[in-house]
């Protein structure tokens, strides 16, 4: 369990202060590859985006059914400086655990191991009510134990 209080000014402060180890500056080919094939107008969240590199890339493939979300205010500023073209509304300033809505996809990076381990439960089920029937859940989902102390583990 950890101590840290991983709430949403512990991670605008990490932004701020651009103590920011998992970002990794571009978006994640594995999530190019998978939806180069995908239709268009399929249905996708991005939960704790951060600088969504995948969100911008996604958008400009013509993903323009696109919600991202993150709950720290400047993630959303930093965003939309960098791609002024994105839907503002597209982009919630919200918590993962609150939203109702349904998606064809839902994208996972470094979004699971950033939460409290003990929540992992929470976010399991948060996730299946998210998801259309058929809809899908695709990334990857690190569980070394040193996230218990560390975030990320970065
Ligand atoms: C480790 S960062 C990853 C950011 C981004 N996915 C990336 O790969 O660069 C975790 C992100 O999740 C966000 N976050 C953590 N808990 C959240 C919650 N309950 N609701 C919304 N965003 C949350 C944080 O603000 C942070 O931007």
């Amino acid at each position: 369990m950890t101590k840290l209080k991983l709430d949403d000014q512990y991670w605008n402060e990490r932004y701020d202060t651009l103590e920011t180890g998992w970002d990794i500056g571009y978006p994640s080919p594995s999530f190019l590859e998978y939806f180069k094939d995908k239709d268009r107008s399929a249905k996708l969240l991005i939960p704790g985006c951060g600088n969504s590199y995948e969100g911008e890339a996604l958008y400009k493939m013509g993903f323009h059914n696109i919600t991202l979300l993150d709950f720290a205010p400047i993630s959303k500023e930093n965003f939309l400086k960098r791609v002024p073209e994105f839907p503002s509304e597209q982009f919630i300033v919200g918590d993962f655990f609150q939203l109702e809505n349904q998606f064809d996809f839902i994208l996972e990076q470094t979004f699971f191991c950033a939460i409290n381990p003990s929540w992992r439960a929470k976010y399991v089920k948060k996730m299946k009510t998210l998801l259309q029937p058929q809809g899908k859940l695709v990334g990857i989902l690190l569980i070394h134990p040193l996230n218990a102390e560390h975030p990320t583990g970065l």
